[in-house]
This record gives structure tokens, sequence and C-alpha cells, in this order.
């Protein structure tokens, strides 16, 4: 078993035992009556500031759904870069990168980076339309509400009773947390640290690199993967365990309805996914990437 396998498996096992024991002490502290009184007074849900708006936009959806695409492509390459195999091919950039002089990398690295920034302009859109239309107001906190009712959240998911509330109109706490975390610290983490080991880097620059030493950001960059795949992993499976039509409706058809188009919508962007994730063969990507520069 490879060491990352090993890690990987030794992370889940320890995040079973670890969410079996809190499990065991949240329903104790659920059977104390001043445990049920704080959660009469915070349901989990804190209330939306005034003026937040109701609904999910088709905006919404659309860079939400890129997101997912960009994102797992990235995984993927961030996989085979990790795996240290030879890569089928090599690219130098026919061009000086923000003046760096142009390096040679996997093709892999390539195809990384060539996502990263189709991943950096969604993520800029999905942004700017968040702060324009004041969708911000559902996933950055807006009161120090969210913190007693995340605690109150955790406490139901691990009693496995699902926190009541509706996606359409207000996120529970512990989402919001989530969302904010991976939306506002986790991908500036990725790109603030990617540029480090990017061929943007200036590496013949002795004082800065000693600041900002490639090692430790290195680390910090795999702990990002680390991070966003136990998040997609927990989000998908709640997403289909806490009412899957219904959640599916809202993100993927901007539709608050019980109907079957969320998921149907769903379903079809798995296809296009695949059909992606497959093209990306290693003759189109050197196809690809002869686009821009030297392929060997
Ligand atoms: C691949 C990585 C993914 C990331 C980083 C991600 C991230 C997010 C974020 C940040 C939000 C809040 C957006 C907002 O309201 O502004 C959200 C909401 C949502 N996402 Fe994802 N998502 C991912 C994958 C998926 C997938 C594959 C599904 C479908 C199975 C999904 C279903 C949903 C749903 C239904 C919501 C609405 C809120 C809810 O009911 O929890 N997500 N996601
Ligand atoms: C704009 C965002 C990003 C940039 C600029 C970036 C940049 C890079 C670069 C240049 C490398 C190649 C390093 C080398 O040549 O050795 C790399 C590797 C890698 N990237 Fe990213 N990346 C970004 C986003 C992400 C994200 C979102 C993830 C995780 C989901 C990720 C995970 C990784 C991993 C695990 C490696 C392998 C590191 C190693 O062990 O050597 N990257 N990234």
């Amino acid at each position: 078993m490879s060491s990352f396998r090993r890690r990987a498996l030794i992370a889940a096992v320890s995040v079973v035992g670890v969410a079996a024991v809190a499990s065991v002490v949240a329903f104790v502290l659920r059977a104390q009556p001043a445990v049920q009184e704080f959660m009469v007074r915070y349901s989990g849900v804190a209330e939306p500031a005034a003026g937040t708006p109701v609904g999910i936009p088709v905006w919404l959806n659309v860079t939400h759904v890129l997101n997912v695409l960009f994102l797992l492509l990235i995984i993927r390459t961030a996989l085979s870069i990790r795996s240290k195999k030879r890569p089928p091919a090599f690219w130098t950039p026919g061009y000086r990168v923000l003046g760096q002089a142009p390096r040679r990398v996997g093709i892999n690295v390539w195809l990384h980076n060539t996502v990263d920034i189709l991943w950096v302009i969604n993520g800029a859109v999905y942004l700017v339309l968040l702060f324009a239309t004041g969708q911000w107001m559902r996933v950055v906190p807006t009161t120090w509400d969210v913190f007693p009712n995340a605690v109150s959240a955790a406490l139901q998911y691990l009693t496995f009773t699902w926190p009541v509330e509706n996606p359409w109109i207000a996120y529970n706490s512990l989402q919001v947390l989530a969302y904010f975390g991976v939306t506002f610290l986790l991908a500036p983490l990725a790109i603030v640290t990617g540029i480090r080991l990017s061929q943007a880097w200036p590496l013949d620059a002795p004082r800065l690199n000693r600041w900002v030493p490639e090692k430790p950001l290195r680390r910090i960059h795999n702990w990002v993967l680390f991070l966003f795949m136990a998040f997609i992993v927990v989000h998908v499976g709640l997403v289909l365990f806490t009412g899957a039509v219904h959640n599916l409706n809202v993100m993927f058809a901007a539709s608050d309805s019980m109907s079957w188009l969320g998921t149907t919508l769903f379903v079809v962007s798995l296809a296009v996914l695949a059909a992606v994730w497959f093209a990306l063969t290693p003759s189109v990507q050197k196809r690809l990437a002869a686009l821009s520069g030297k392929v060997r």
C-alpha cells in the first residue's frame, strides 16, 4: 500500500472513530435539561440578516457546477503530481510567465495550472455576483449567533436528527461556517500557496525564497487537497442524505419545488463531467498544451 493510501486509510478510520465518540458524548449532552433549553433557544439556524435575498439564482447554480467540474480535474491532476510517476510528456511555456524564464513541467502540472486559471476566473465571477446581489449574506456570518447555532446543529447531526432548515431561505449555521471556510479561507490558501510552487514564482531571488520557503508551502498546499476532499465527501454525503430531491432542485435547478428537474440536471452534469474526464486523454492533453508551448 502506498504511503498516501495508508495515510488516507488511517485518516478515514480516525475520523470514524472520533465521530463515534463525539456521537456518544452528544447523546449524553442532549439528555441534560440545560442542553435541551440551549437547543430550544438556538435551533441551529441563525436569523438571516435583514434584506437577505430569498432563493438561489441560476448564476449560482452555474458557477457551483463549474466549480465542481474544475475542482475534480484539479484534484485528479494534484493526485497525479503527488504520485511522482513520470508524466507521459513535458511542457515548456512558449512565453514568459509573469516575467520569469520558461521552466519545463510535467503535462499533469500544465493541466493542473490551466484548470486553476479557469477555476479562479469562475470563483471571481461567483464572488462578484455574490456581493452584487446580496447573496453573500447567506454564506458570510452576519451575527455572533452562528456560533451557538453551529454547536446546536453539530449536536443534532451527531445524534442523527437532521437540523430543520430550508436551503432556499437560509443554511444552518454549520453549513454557513463550512461554506464560508471553503470559499474565503481554503480557496485563497490554495491560490497563495500554489503561486509559490508555480512557474510565475522567481527562483532567483534568494532573500524572498528564504522568507517564503518552498517546502512548508508545498506541505500546506497538500493540506488544502486533504481538506477539500474531506469537505466534498461530507458535503455531497449530506446533500444526498438530507432530502436529495429538494437539495438538488435548489442547487441545480434554482427551484424550491419537489420536482425531479434538479435530480435530472444533476445526473446530466455528472455525465458531462465524466465525458470531460475521459476526453482528457494524454494525447488530447498534449495537443492542447502544444497550443501554448513546446511539448515533448
Ligand atoms: C466539488 C466540490 C464542491 C464544493 C467546493 C461545493 C461548495 C458549495 C458551496 C460553497 C455552497 C454554498 C454556495 C452559496 O450558497 O453561495 C454549496 C451549496 C450546495 N451544494 Fe455544493 N459544493 C461541491 C460539490 C457539490 C456536489 C457534487 C453537489 C451535489 C451532489 C452539491 C450540492 C450542493 C447543494 C444542494 C447546495 C445548497 C445548500 C445545501 O443544501 O447544502 N455540491 N456548495
Ligand atoms: C489557483 C490555484 C492553484 C495553483 C496556482 C496551484 C499550483 C500548483 C503547482 C504549480 C503545482 C506543481 C508543483 C510542482 O511542480 O511540483 C501544484 C501541485 C499540487 N497542487 Fe495545486 N494549485 C492550485 C490549486 C490547487 C487546489 C485547489 C488543490 C487541491 C484541491 C491543489 C493541490 C495540489 C497538490 C496536492 C499538488 C502536489 C504537490 C506536491 O506534493 O508536490 N492545488 N499546484
